[in-house]
């Protein structure tokens, strides 16, 4: 019970890595605020769980909608002890063909509507001297990768935003900031992917139904939570990639350019 009675604030808890924070934190005997667009789905998750469990449906792009989320929360549980900011869309479609509407709109759910909510919950927690801001970046977030040119660069940016903020934050010993790199997951995250022109792609592709389980995840990323660990990859050989372009960045590209990107 690593996190008793405290307030974790999933973004993007409808399905795949969100969903199976939802399960991890009440097993952990966390009092839970789950969000995302899709009520429905949401209710689902709640009824598979036994503790507190407060639905707040946002869409992470609305930052009306944010602030009345926020307001709300407030109101019910009085602070927010962790936000785990999940919420997120991935591509398929070469840069190339991809229409300014679909970078766009996976910068505006991967990145703005990610610090737009940390941003509205941050005040909250100097005010109360701790807590947790967490976000789930990719190993998409240290390297480019085919297919995935707007989807990289939001995850790349998130990391600029998140350092920054954990170095602006050194005046507040219990205020952590957590970045989180998952490799292939095996979620709905390539289904929900964006072709060139913002259709759906819609497809679980075979990288990704090769993946680790979004249960097997989400225990890992729970425990780096509770050891406030500042930056973690979660995956399996996928990320050797990240020493590979840091350390021998000439075989990273050779490699890069061979792997199947569906
Ligand atoms: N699966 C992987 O291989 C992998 C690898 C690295 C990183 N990640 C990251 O992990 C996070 C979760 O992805 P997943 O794999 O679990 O995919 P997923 O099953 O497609 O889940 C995505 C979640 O984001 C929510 N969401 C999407 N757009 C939203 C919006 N505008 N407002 C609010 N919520 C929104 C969805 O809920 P609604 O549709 O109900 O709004 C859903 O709950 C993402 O940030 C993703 O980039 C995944």
């Amino acid at each position: 019970m690593r996190f008793q009675d405290k307030v974790v604030w999933l973004t993007g808890a409808s399905s795949g890595i969100g969903e199976a924070l939802a399960y991890q934190f009440a097993n952990e005997g966390a009092k839970l605020i789950i969000s995302s667009r899709r009520i429905k789905e949401l209710e689902r998750v709640q009824q598979n769980i036994h503790g507190e469990c407060l639905i707040i449906p946002i869409d992470i792009t609305d930052s009306i909608s944010l602030d009345n989320a926020v307001n709300h929360t407030i109101e019910h549980y009085g602070k927010i002890d962790v936000l785990v900011n999940n919420a997120g869309i991935s591509q398929r479609s070469l840069a190339v063909d991809t229409q300014a509407l679909v970078d766009r709109k996976i910068m505006e759910v991967n990145y703005f509507g990610t610090i737009n909510i940390t941003k509205k919950i941050l005040p909250h927690m100097i005010k109360n001297g701790s807590g947790q801001i967490v976000v789930i970046s990719s190993l998409v977030g240290k390297f480019g990768f085919p297919l995935r040119s707007a989807y990289a660069a939001s995850k790349h940016a998130l990391h600029g935003f998140f350092e920054t903020l954990q170095l602006e934050l050194k005046a507040y010993r219990d205020i952590s900031i957590t970045i989180i790199c998952p490799g292939r997951i095996k979620t709905n995250i390539s289904l929900n992917a964006l072709n060139n022109d913002g259709s759906v792609y819609g497809k679980m592709d075979e990288g990704q139904d090769k993946g680790m389980s979004a249960d097997i995840c989400a225990q890992k990323i729970v425990t780096s939570i509770y050891q406030k660990k500042r930056e973690v990859y979660i995956g399996g050989v996928d990320i050797v990639m990240v020493y590979l372009k840091r350390y021998l960045p000439s075989l990273f590209y050779w490699i890069a350019r061979r792997i199947n990107p569906t």
